[in-house]
């Protein structure tokens, strides 16, 4: 009897202590990686998406090109989510990253401007930081980088998870070490894991503790998916059946 007690009241502690953590930690945001207007009300009718993230080679992949157009596809995003929608800059330089930002920024409240982690992309992200506008540095590789990033002010830090697994270099482990960085001096730029490929991406950056995830349609979907689900289903409905003709 006094065991049982004893591991009530530790049962209750632990839950006590994960929604500590819940809430210093706030939610996991499912953001989808991609610029096709179909997969994103897809995710979005699923009710668990919390924004999208673009870049040049996403939009080129859905033909958008030329400035009108571009500007009025993540507009179109932007209608069709309620959360943030990253939009990338083209531009290589300060004053051209700074001009492109304000554009997109000022294009929608929900965009984030989304900068290459070059060092006009550092100057440009502290600029924004300044201005208020939010950023999502993107293409960052190494702890140095992501370090660089939050001491500019990012709003996001997009380390390419995917990516640097393509090249066997362990994508999950730097994302790791970025959260206990940004943890010992509290900064408040989010962990965006981008590049993400497969489901497992997801659940182990679920465990490190990344802000975000960032991916294709399938990566969320994916999630839903165990055979006994389906089996299990199959089974009560034809057990349904049986009684209910
Ligand atoms: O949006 C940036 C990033 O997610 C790209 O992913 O699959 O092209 O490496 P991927």
């Amino acid at each position: 009897m006094v065991f049982l007690i004893s591991c009530k009241t530790r049962k209750i502690d632990n839950i006590e202590q994960a929604n500590n953590n819940l809430l210093k930690k706030g939610i996991m945001k499912f953001f989808i990686d991609t610029a096709n207007l179909e997969q994103i009300k897809e995710a979005q009718a699923l009710g668990v998406l919390d924004g999208v993230t673009t870049n040049p080679s996403l939009m080129a992949k859905e033909g958008i090109s030329g400035k009108h157009k571009i500007l009025n596809h993540y507009s179109a995003i932007c209608n069709l989510v309620d959360g943030d929608v990253s939009a990338e800059v083209i531009a290589t330089d300060l004053e051209g990253m700074i001009r492109e930002g304000e554009e997109l920024a000022a294009l929608h409240p929900q965009i984030v401007v989304k900068l290459p982690m070059i060092a006009d992309g550092v100057k440009a992200c502290k600029y924004f930081t300044g201005k208020g506008i939010r950023t999502n540095v993107t293409l960052v590789f190494s702890l140095g980088q992501a370090l660089l990033a939050a001491k500019a002010g990012a709003t996001y830090v997009s380390p390419f998870l995917g990516r640097l697994d393509d090249i066997s270099t362990d994508g999950l482990h730097l994302i790791s070490e970025i959260r206990i960085i940004y943890d010992n001096y509290g900064f408040e730029t989010e962990i965006l894991a981008a590049s993400i490929r497969n489901t497992m991406h997801v659940i182990n950056c679920a465990k490190i503790g990344a802000n975000v995830m960032t991916g294709p349609l399938s990566s969320i979907t994916g999630l839903l998916k165990h055979p006994l689900t389906d089996s299990g289903l199959a089974q009560f409905l034809a057990d349904y059946s049986k009684g209910n003709g």
